[in-house]
């Protein structure tokens, strides 16, 4: 009996969990304008100027990931250099809704921050972290209230760049970020994100030595957010926005470094396509090891990590019966444990590898679980543990609430509008 309305449960999220492709065509450099006139407009919100870059209407690219925009944060040349503007531009052509808010409140920078004769003291004192912040989260604010955003990418030119990784920070409102030769960035903003980071550096640039791009390197392994580093011979600081276009080998750069952030965003703001499949007896170790890259902070915060008796209760709880397998590409990286009961349905846990996880595939489940509920008119229930608070958050965008505590342990539940009784 309960394995027959475990199985019509499986049949049915199996039947509707194959999603649209995202079948992003490709872009290449086509997309790409380096000189001519900028075609976006320019708004002021919240006292802000900002550029704004919009998709055609007639793009495919955009159509299939609407709810994901780009945060163009401009070099300190600011909006006013055509360069950026057009850069913003070739974001739109690749199918990106992109806003660069005027980082400087009107007086930008009229010569490079490392040329003498510019006083670049008093330049980053009136323009340090304390007024750009806000600025740039009035921004992504924006985005997610006027135009319905929920996946936001921050690309970052030099001073710009650092802000890419600030804005990757907990609860600082960046889904991925991607910075050209960033200045001024400090290890602590590395150590901070959360979220996927990727760099574009030059290959002669005063503002990141090789020997701190090393250092770089290394605070970004050390983290657990996927990252990316490349290099572009024969490009110099500034390159991604102001490379010298009559130099083949500067144009392939700027050309380069550009697709290098289209391709994170792409592979980072859309929900990767993904089907599930019935669990097998197969599958336990796979899935325990899964379990614990996705569970450990959590559990080790909890209980502390004791590998043996993790395995111990694995082996005797496991019940392939009660999981989906979620796979992408062919490959698994998740699985989701439902417990259909006669009064709701339980879901036991969403595990998925952490390159994976903030990116849209816990919620789809999720929904497709909601839809069922609604259908039997029952409640889904689930518990989250206190040293989870990303996965609660969630929840709670999803409309659960809390209704019972064990503990460090709450019970939430969400109700569909006509709950059955009986
Ligand atoms: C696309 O935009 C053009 C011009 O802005 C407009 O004439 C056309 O009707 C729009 N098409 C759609 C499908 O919205
Ligand atoms: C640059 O600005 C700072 C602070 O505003 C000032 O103290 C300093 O004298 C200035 N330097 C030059 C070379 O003008
Ligand atoms: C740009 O590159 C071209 C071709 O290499 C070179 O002739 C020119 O001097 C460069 N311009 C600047 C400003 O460096």
């Amino acid at each position: 009996m309960h394995a027959l309305t475990l199985s019509t449960l499986a049949a049915a999220l199996f039947a509707s969990a194959t999603f649209a492709h995202t079948d992003c065509k490709s872009v290449d450099a086509s997309v790409i304008k380096h000189t001519g006139i900028s075609t976006g407009v320019e708004e002021k919100h919240d006292g802000i100027r900002l550029y704004i870059a919009k998709p055609d209407n007639s793009s495919i690219r955009a159509k299939e990931n609407p709810t994901s925009a780009i945060v163009y944060l401009t070099d300190v040349f600011g909006i006013e250099l055509v360069e950026n503007r057009l850069l913003a531009d070739s974001f739109a052509r690749a199918g990106y809704l992109t806003i660069a808010p005027d980082l400087f409140n009107n007086e930008h920078a009229s010569g490079d921050i490392n040329v003498p004769g510019f006083n670049t003291s008093a330049f980053l004192a009136r323009h340090g972290p304390d007024v750009t912040d806000p600025i740039i989260a009035s921004t992504i604010n924006h985005l997610r209230t006027a135009y319905g955003i929920k996946k936001i990418g921050l690309t970052g030119y030099c001073f710009g760049g650092r802000y890419s990784f600030r804005f990757l920070g907990a609860g600082k409102g960046g889904d991925a970020g991607y910075a050209a030769h960033p200045s001024l960035l400090e290890n602590g903003e590395i150590e901070a994100i959360k979220g996927p980071a990727a760099i574009g550096a030059a290959e002669t640039d005063g503002m990141m030595s090789p020997a701190r791009r090393s250092e770089i390197e290394a605070l970004l392994a050390k983290g657990s957010a996927p990252w990316q580093v490349n290099l572009y011979s024969g490009t110099n600081h500034g390159f991604g926005v102001r490379a010298n276009i009559s130099d083949p080998e500067q144009l392939a750069g700027k050309e380069e470094a550009f697709l290098q952030a289209v391709r994170w965003f792409d592979r980072h703001l859309s929900r990767p396509d993904f089907i599930l499949r019935p669990a097998v007896d197969e599958d336990r170790d796979a899935c325990y090891t899964i379990h614990r890259v996705a569970m450990y902070d959590v559990v080790k915060a909890t209980f502390g990590w004791d590998e043996e008796d993790q395995i111990a209760r694995w082996n005797s709880e496991w019940d392939p019966s009660e999981f989906q397998i979620v796979v992408v590409d062919g490959r698994m990286i998740g699985s989701i444990d439902v417990v259909d009961r006669t009064n709701d349905i339980l879901l036991s846990g969403i595990e998925l590898e952490p390159a994976f996880q903030g990116r849209g595939i816990g919620s789809a489940l999720i929904g497709k679980l909601q839809a069922k509920a609604a259908q039997r008119g029952v409640p889904l229930v689930l518990g989250v543990f206190e040293a989870n608070p990303r996965a609660r958050a969630l929840y709670e965008r999803l409309g659960f609430k809390e209704f019972h505590r064990e503990g460090i342990k709450a019970l939430m539940r969400w109700e569909p509008d006509v709950v059955k009784k009986g």
